[in-house]
């Protein structure tokens, strides 16, 4: 069980003046609280073979997600580049890096209790988890170089992110949040929220059952 707790910026408490940034990440400060108690990263007893766990169960979560949110994005999908955004492809890459077959990657389960993604703004919110996880990812990759020797072109490129244009990425997407004209926070607060229980769900049921 993992107890290590990282420090992440203050909570704005209920603020509507806050922007769509600072209330996202108010609202789903609890869910990623969740997320990182769920997930085996920081365990003393981390393993290969439990690390490839991980990857696996991340891509049958952000395969499916990925492709709903191009789907639905509308004006996101251009404004950000979605496509230069995407995770799933460093997640194949990291699994061949680990040994796995295309076969292997063919077989895999991919999760189908997805959040509601039916608007743009549903899709921001999602995004704002899928963009948001890259910023723990760089304490993530600098955790796994020590604990399994993998660097981002040895099995760890997904939680690398963008690597040195990590912040970049970030500020890029919060810019365009902040300033989205039509969007309905509400619907990307709820998206995110859905997005962060619904990987929680699926990390209990795939790591325990691969
Ligand atoms: C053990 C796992 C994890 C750890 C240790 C962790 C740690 C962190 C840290 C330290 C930050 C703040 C970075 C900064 O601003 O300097 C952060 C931000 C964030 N993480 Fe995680 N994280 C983990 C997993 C995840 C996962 C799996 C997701 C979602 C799929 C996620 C979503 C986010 C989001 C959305 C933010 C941005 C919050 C904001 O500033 O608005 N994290 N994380």
């Amino acid at each position: 069980m993992q107890v290590k707790s990282f420090s992440r910026p203050t909570p704005i408490t209920g603020d509507r003046a806050a922007t769509p940034m600072q209330r996202l990440r108010q609202a789903t400060r609890s869910a990623h609280e969740r997320i990182e108690l769920a997930l085996p990263l920081f365990d003393p007893s981390l393993t290969r073979a439990s690390y490839i766990r991980v990857l696996e169960s991340f891509h049958g979560f952000y395969a499916p997600l990925e492709l709903l949110c191009e789907r639905v994005a509308g004006p996101v999908r251009k404004e950000l580049d979605l496509a230069s955004r995407a995770k799933t492809p460093l997640l194949v890459t990291d699994l061949g890096a680990m040994g796995r077959t295309p076969a292997d990657l063919l077989a895999l389960r991919r999760c189908r209790a997805l959040p509601k993604v039916t608007l743009a703004s549903h899709a921001t919110g999602v995004l704002y988890v899928l963009e948001g996880a890259t910023l723990g990812g760089e304490v993530i990759a600098r955790h796994l170089r020590g604990a399994l020797g993998i660097d981002a072109s040895s099995g760890a490129a997904f939680f690398s992110g963008y690597g040195a244009q990590t912040r970049v990425m970030w500020m890029r997407f919060a810019a365009y949040v902040d300033g989205a004209a039509g969007l309905d926070l509400d619907d990307s607060i709820a998206a995110a929220n859905g997005t962060f229980a619904a990987l929680e769900r699926w990390l209990t049921v795939s790591m325990t059952s691969q």
